[in-house]
């Protein structure tokens, strides 16, 4: 039985791997899921049956239960929740790391068993990364949803107190090591860890959180790898190990695409992000030209080229369906459509893929920033919907702005640029964007899905 169990679970972790290689490609991603569930579900039965399973009474209960739950959470939740969504997942992974660990300390002490000293170490790094993991994903889920303060929250000796409650959990550890069947350093461990989870997630600003969300994603993985050390169970150790490397080099992704150090997000470096109004970098002024639906739909009837680049107010309005209808509607007077997408235009990674593609627009009009930026010169119209930050020239030469030195797309190189948005407000950088008085820039105010749908009506009526 060990046999067949190891071999299901190299199946597994291939499968996991494959799957995962598959999600980085939105034409591969639905069968990547399908092969990792796949994966999940084997090592999932194959662990039921070879494990000395005392009673399935609990199992049963806890799988109906968190299988409701999860269909509910999973359909309910709309495209913008998705990362608290994340956040929460996170937490009862690193929740359920700090738990096992629990279980398996006591275990041994009940049944009189000896600890080894790689045992108690991998038992304390459980606890200590799964109660992290647990107590800053919920802080992290309070702040998306606006349950606790958004803002950047910084407070006298901060750095001194974590490094403080480190020291405290290492010395937590030594003692556990020296005095294995004293509970208590155990127990103070795990408290003084829950502290910590909330104490390194606080300062982080509401709107870095998406990038906080993706390193408690790491850390859930490599919380359920010690476990895997802890339970001697390859399969953990491998799918943790999976999760905590795909989850930081995600980050870090992440990091890049803003020009962020991932130093300056942890240490809560954007004080104004998120805020509605600000400047922050040098202060622009100048003439803003603004159109109706109607001139809108003439500028677009007389270009061959248009590039769309949608952003964070699309995936707000839902107006991924009206965007494909003007897709539709501009290619039946043979002009050709593309879309530009920003590696963190959205809220998450992958976010505007996500919208087209459920909007059925196909994948090979979508074009990644380097694939698409040294066309803009060609591009008769560059329509912006719901984009800010990543269309702001600023980045390319204001030293002062914070976003100075983060690729951003050349739409300004195109001969019009229409943008759509409410109002004159920021984005989630909180600065101005001096794309909206260039000379060849027109604003064309509303809701995304209100005015695409109006623009699309008088297209068809030209
Ligand atoms: P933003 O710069 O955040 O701008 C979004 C714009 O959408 C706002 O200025 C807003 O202007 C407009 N908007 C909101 N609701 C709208 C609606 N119903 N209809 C039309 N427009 C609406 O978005 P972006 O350009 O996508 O940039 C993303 C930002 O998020 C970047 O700064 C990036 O660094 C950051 N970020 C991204 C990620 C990932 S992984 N994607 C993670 C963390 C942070 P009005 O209020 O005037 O309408």
């Amino acid at each position: 039985m060990q046999i067949i169990s190891y071999l299901v679970y190299l199946v597994s972790s291939v499968l996991f791997i494959f799957g995962i290689k598959k999600l980085s490609s939105p034409k591969t991603a639905r069968q990547g899921n399908a092969l990792a569930s796949i994966g999940m579900l084997l090592a999932i039965i194959v662990t039921l049956f070879d494990q000395h399973v005392l009673t399935y009474q609990y199992i049963i209960i806890g799988l109906v239960v968190g299988g409701l739950i999860g269909t509910l959470m999973a359909t309910k939740v709309q495209m913008t929740g998705m990362p608290q969504m994340v956040g929460v997942l996170n937490g009862f992974g690193g929740g359920a790391s700090t738990l096992v660990a629990l279980s398996e300390y006591y275990r041994i002490i009940n049944t009189g068993g000896l600890f080894t000293v790689d045992t108690l170490i991998t038992i304390v790094l459980s606890i200590l990364i799964g109660s992290v993991t647990f107590t800053g994903s919920f802080i992290a889920f309070g702040k998306l949803q606006g349950f606790v303060t958004g803002k950047v929250v910084k407070y006298p000796g901060q750095n001194a107190i974590n490094v403080l409650l480190i020291l405290a959990i290492i010395a937590g550890g030594v003692m556990i090591v020296m005095y294995p069947l004293n509970t208590d350093f155990l127990l103070a461990i795990v408290g003084i860890s829950l502290v910590l989870g909330v104490l390194v997630v606080l300062p982080i600003g509401g709107a870095d959180m998406p990038v906080a969300v993706s390193l408690l994603n790491s850390y859930s993985g490599i919380a359920a790898s010690a476990t895997g050390f802890v339970l001697s169970n390859n399969m953990l150790i491998i799918a943790g190990a999976l999760v905590g490397a795909s989850g930081i080099i995600l980050t870090l992704i992440m990091c890049r695409g803003m020009n962020r150090s991932l130093m300056n997000v942890l240490l809560g470096g954007w004080e104004d992000a998120g805020a509605t109004t600000g400047t922050g970098g040098s202060e622009v002024k100048g003439q803003v030209k603004s159109v109706d639906p109607e001139e809108a739909a003439m500028i677009f009837d007389s270009a061959q080229n248009v590039v769309i680049v949608p952003g964070y107010g699309m995936a707000v309005a839902q107006a991924q369906h009206a965007v494909r209808d003007l897709t539709n509607a501009l290619e039946a007077k043979n002009i050709n459509v593309r879309f530009a997408i920003h590696p963190v235009a959205g809220r998450m990674p992958g976010h505007m893929n996500v919208l087209l593609a459920e909007a059925q627009v196909s994948y090979d009009k979508l074009f990644a920033l380097e694939d698409i930026n040294d066309d803009f010169n060609n591009v008769d119209v560059a329509f912006i919907v719901g984009a800010n930050d990543v269309v702001n020239p600023a980045a390319r030469h204001d030293q002062s702005s914070p976003i100075y030195g983060m690729p951003i797309l050349n739409v300004d190189y195109a001969k019009t640029v229409i943008m759509n948005k409410r109002s004159m407000n920021v984005g989630y950088a909180g600065i101005s964007n001096e794309l909206f008085f260039y000379p060849n820039t027109l604003m064309y105010f509303g809701d995304a899905k209100d005015a695409i749908t109006k623009l699309v009506n008088e297209i068809k009526e030209l």
